[in-house]
C-alpha cells in the first residue's frame, strides 16, 4: 500500500493519521459500490506542487454525487480547499491525490439514503501508472473480451466505486494475457476506452476519439488533450470507430491522469504504425508535460499552486450545496 501510516489523511473535514482513517465493515459502500471518487495529480514545478485541473477534477466529483443522489457536505471550494491543505500537510513535492465520498454504516437496504455520507482525501507519490518505459516505448495493449455497459445500465460520465468492478475485469485479462491494458468496446462493439484511460487514435493526420455516447468517462485529461490539439492546429474528430480502426492507425495513445499521455505500441500484438510513439502523440506530450512541468507557459490555466495560498477559484459553482437550479 503506497500510502504510509504516518501520512495524514483529510477525513470528513480534518486532518488524522493515515492509521486512524479507518470505516466500520457495515460500510454501505463496501458491500454495494456506493461511492464516488476522483484521481488527481500534483505535479512539482518550480513554485512548489501545483494540482492540474482541480476545478475540473472537483465539478465531476459533484458530479458524480449527483448521479448518486449524494448531498456532499462540503461546498466544492471547501473539497478543493480540502485537497490542498492535504497536499500541504504530506509535504508532496508531487502526488496522486485521491477524494472519495461514500456511504458509511446506516443501513444494508439497496437504497442507500439512510446511510452516512463520509468523504476522504488520500494523497500518496505515485510514478508512472503504465510503467517506467511506457511513456516513450508504449505498451501493448489488446482489445477486452469486456464490454462497458449498455446505455440504461449504469452511468458513464459518473465516476462511481461499484462501476468499477467492470474496468477490474478489463485489467486483470489484460494482465492474465500479458498486456499492460486492455481496451473495452461498448456494447455496440465500437471502441470505448481502457480500464482507466481514454483512447485517441491517429490516421492520416486526423485524430479520432469515441464520444461521450460511447460509455465512456468523461476525462479530464482527455478535454486538455482536445485543447492541446485545438492548439496544434491538428484536425479532431468524435467518432464512433469499430475496433479496425487500432490495426490500421497510425499512432494510438492513451490518456488518463494516471496514464498521464502514453502512447500504444501494439494492440493484440499487432504493430501500431512504426511500433513506436508517433509524431502527433510526441507533440501532446510535449505539450502536456511541458505544462505540467511548469516548463511551458500554463496558458489554459490548469495548475493550481498551493504553496501560495488557496486552491484556485473553483469553477461551475452552481453545483454548489444551496445554488441548485432546478
Ligand atoms: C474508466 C476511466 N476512463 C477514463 C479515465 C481518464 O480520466 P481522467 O483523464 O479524468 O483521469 C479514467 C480515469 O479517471 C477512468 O477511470
Amino acid at each position: 500500500m503506497p500510502v504510509a501510516g504516518q501520512s495524514q489523511i483529510w477525513f470528513n473535514g480534518r486532518l488524522v493519521p493515515a492509521a486512524e482513517a479507518v470505516v466500520p465493515v457495515t460500510s454501505h459502500a463496501l458491500h454495494y459500490g456506493s461511492s464516488v471518487f476522483e484521481g488527481i495529480r500534483a505535479y512539482a514545478t518550480e513554485q512548489g506542487p501545483a494540482v492540474f485541473c482541480l476545478p475540473e477534477h472537483v465539478r465531476r466529483l459533484l458530479d458524480s454525487c449527483r448521479m448518486m443522489r449524494i448531498e456532499l457536505p462540503y461546498s466544492p471550494v471547501g473539497i478543493a480547499d480540502a485537497i490542498a491543505e492535504t497536499v500541504r500537510a504530506n509535504g508532496h513535492d508531487s502526488c496522486y491525490i485521491r477524494p472519495v465520498v461514500f456511504r458509511g454504516p446506516g443501513t444494508f437496504s439497496l437504497d442507500p439514503r439512510k446511510a452516512a455520507v463520509e468523504v476522504a482525501i488520500i494523497t500518496f507519490p505515485w510514478g508512472r501508472y503504465l510503467g517506467q518505459d511506457a511513456i516513450e516505448q508504449g505498451v501493448d495493449v489488446m482489445v477486452s473480451s469486456w464490454r462497458r455497459a449498455a446505455p440504461g445500465t449504469a452511468l458513464p460520465m459518473g465516476k462511481i466505486g461499484g462501476q468499477y468492478v467492470t474496468s477490474q475485469f478489463i485489467a486483470m485479462e489484460a494482465a492474465d494475457h500479458g498486456f499492460v491494458e486492455g481496451i473495452a468496446l461498448d456494447a455496440q462493439g465500437f471502441i470505448s476506452e481502457g480500464s482507466g484511460e481514454n483512447v485517441f487514435v491517429v490516421r492520416n493526420g486526423v485524430v479520432h476519439t469515441p464520444p461521450l455516447s460511447g460509455a465512456i468517462l468523461p476525462g479530464v485529461t482527455r478535454g486538455v488533450v482536445l485543447t492541446l490539439l485545438g492548439d496544434l492546429g491538428v484536425p479532431v474528430r468524435e467518432e464512433q470507430m469499430l475496433r479496425d480502426f487500432l490495426y490500421v492507425a497510425d499512432e494510438v495513445f492513451l490518456t488518463g491522469t494516471a496514464a498521464e499521455v502514453t502512447p500504444v505500441r501494439s494492440v493484440d500484438r499487432v504493430q501500431v504504425g512504426a511500433g513506436r510513439r508517433g509524431p502527433v502523440t510526441a507533440q501532446v506530450q510535449e505539450q502536456f508535460f511541458g505544462i505540467t512541468a511548469g516548463r511551458l507557459p500554463d496558458r489554459h490555466g490548469w495548475l493550481s499552486h498551493i504553496r501560495t495560498g488557496a486552491a484556485a477559484p473553483v469553477r461551475g459553482g452552481a453545483h454548489a450545496k444551496g445554488e441548485r437550479s432546478g
